[in-house]
């Protein structure tokens, strides 16, 4: 089968996607399946035949990126012929989405795809479009009855530092207590999160402008005093009952802050975190996040795969903070580890999720 590992693309998230496609074509097996990297650069342009992303150093604290080089081709898509659409790679029997945040991870990419009636990894345009925005993945899971951290919605275009004061009282009225979290709902690997740690103008308005730089969408939340305990949800066959890895958590190896998990630790040093499977929890709490992961999957309609990260409060209370609905691939992402540490092996991991929609 001829698969299409489709990475880089337009969101701020353009070099995880790299380094995330860099194990998935590295774990792909290749006795089964016939890998097509296609790079889609910061400016939305999809190559073939450029770099290899096996080839990468990522060690050197250096973000890839797609670039287009002398001896790439532009991939163009031809909607009407569907599989058979893609010039100049011709037929693509499934297409493994490798992207994060918008124009991959939001249902934008999914709903071309639909259009063109290709099989495609992961969650559909609905579950995607969900999902990417924390603002609706709330109201979304609130529903279901499954609980969320108490925040309001803002538009950061409608605040400065002139009237940071009105947006103070708005987090009063509302009765959070800090800190807060102030961060973009559509982003994702901790882009434009800032924590606010009092009720201070300048502060909580430099962070409005900074999630802003994401998007207008923002997001004050309360934070929360809990373990963040992720669980890998896969379900490869549409209407399938979902399954879930034992949680894990993301242990900060590096003592002396309480910074939270932020894109630097998270990317860029390799040795201030590790992640722990199971997370070390009593049983029942980790199969309390079990359900909640599943039932939280449910609720937004997901497909395929997900990384459901939850807060688990000193008190035993399950929240949910987001969905990924394509999780991170790297080396050092909770994903493919949680499956590892369940026994189901990276290529394994990779052939079932491509199995499962390939017709
Ligand atoms: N958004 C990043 C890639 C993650 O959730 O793993
Ligand atoms: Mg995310």
């Amino acid at each position: 089968k001829r698969v299409m590992v489709l990475y880089g693309g337009r969101s701020d998230e353009h070099s995880i996607s790299c380094i995330s496609a860099a194990g998935v074509l590295k774990a792909i097996d290749t006795e089964r399946f016939e890998p097509i990297a296609v790079g889609i650069t910061k400016s939305g342009q999809w190559i073939v035949g450029g770099e290899d992303p096996r080839g990468w150093d990522l060690s050197g604290g250096v973000l890839p990126t797609v670039e287009v080089t002398p001896d790439c081709q532009p991939v163009t898509l031809d909607v009407a012929r569907g599989r058979d659409g893609f010039a100049p790679i011709g037929h693509v029997d499934v297409v493994f989405p490798v992207l994060h945040g918008p124009y991959g991870e939001d249902g934008t990419l999914q709903g071309l795809l639909e259009m063109m009636d290709v099989p495609y990894v992961g969650c559909g345009v609905f579950a995607s479009a969900a999902c990417m925005d924390k603002h609706y993945t709330k109201i979304l899971l609130a529903a279901a009855g499954i609980p969320v951290a108490p925040g309001i919605t803002v538009d950061a275009r409608a605040y400065g530092e002139s009237n940071a004061g009105d947006l103070l009282a708005r987090v009063e009225e509302a009765g959070l207590r800090y800190p807060v979290f102030v961060k973009p709902s559509r982003a994702g690997s901790s882009f434009g999160v800032t924590k606010v740690e009092s009720p201070d103008a300048k502060a909580m308005a430099d962070a409005v402008a900074e999630a802003g730089r994401h998007d207008w969408k923002v997001l004050v939340e309360q934070g929360i005093d809990a373990r963040e305990i992720e669980c890998a949800v896969l379900c490869p066959k549409p209407g399938d009952e979902p399954m879930t890895s034992w949680p894990g958590e993301i242990v900060l190896d590096r003592e002396g802050s309480d910074q939270f998990y932020d894109f630097d630790s998270k990317y860029m040093d390799n040795t201030a975190s590790h992640v722990e499977v199971p997370a070390n929890l009593p049983e029942d709490m980790l199969r309390r996040v079990r359900e909640v992961a599943a039932k939280a999957f449910l609720a937004v309609d997901a497909a395929g795969l997900s990384r459901v990260d939850t807060f688990v409060t000193p008190d035993g209370e399950v929240m949910v903070n987001e969905i990924n609905t394509l999780p991170g691939f790297t080396p050092i992402s909770l994903y493919p580890k949680a499956w590892e540490a369940n026994g189901l092996k990276y290529a394994d991991l990779i052939t079932t999720l491509i199995e499962g929609v390939a017709r």
